[in-house]
């Protein structure tokens, strides 16, 4: 699949946010190894707390479907139709990223009209706690 292919799913995906807090609509499209696409949105909650991002979705969507291998994500968002500038992700969806992902894995930001930004794992989170630090 196509970079330009997977930032049009996360775009699509923004359609079904649930955002009436902050207006803010975010889509993500996660290519996982098997060639499965999983998309998510933020859910947001009156609570504020239990809000779940957009990559958090997808995420744990296609965990629980037992997928464990991650090729890359698209993400798109702002308080617009059309996206405008890019939306790159929280740090506790970077963190989620590094339990399931190596530190090539792909995150491309949308910046809208077919424009986009590519960024590794390890240039998002760098010296990042994981893992391998529990042994
Ligand atoms: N949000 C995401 O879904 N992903 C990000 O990477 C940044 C923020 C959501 C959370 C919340 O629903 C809204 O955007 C505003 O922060």
């Amino acid at each position: 699949m196509q970079p330009i292919e997977l930032v049009r799913l996360a775009e699509e995906a923004r359609d079904a946010a649930y955002a009436p807090y902050s207006g803010f609509y975010v889509g993500a499209a996660l290519l996982c190894a098997s060639g499965k696409v999983y998309t998510g949105c933020n859910i947001e909650n009156a609570a504020l707390s239990p809000t779940n991002c957009a990559e958090r979705t997808a995420f744990f969507k296609a965990v629980s479907e037992g997928e464990r291998g991650f090729v890359a994500i698209a993400i798109a968002g702002g308080r617009d139709k059309e996206i405008k500038e890019p939306c790159p992700p929280c740090g506790v969806c970077r963190q989620v990223m590094a339990e399931f992902c190596d530190l090539d894995f792909l995150i491309y930001v949308s910046r809208g009209q077919g424009r986009y930004d590519t960024y590794t794992l390890s240039q998002l989170l760098p010296e990042s706690f994981g893992k391998n630090k529990l042994k």
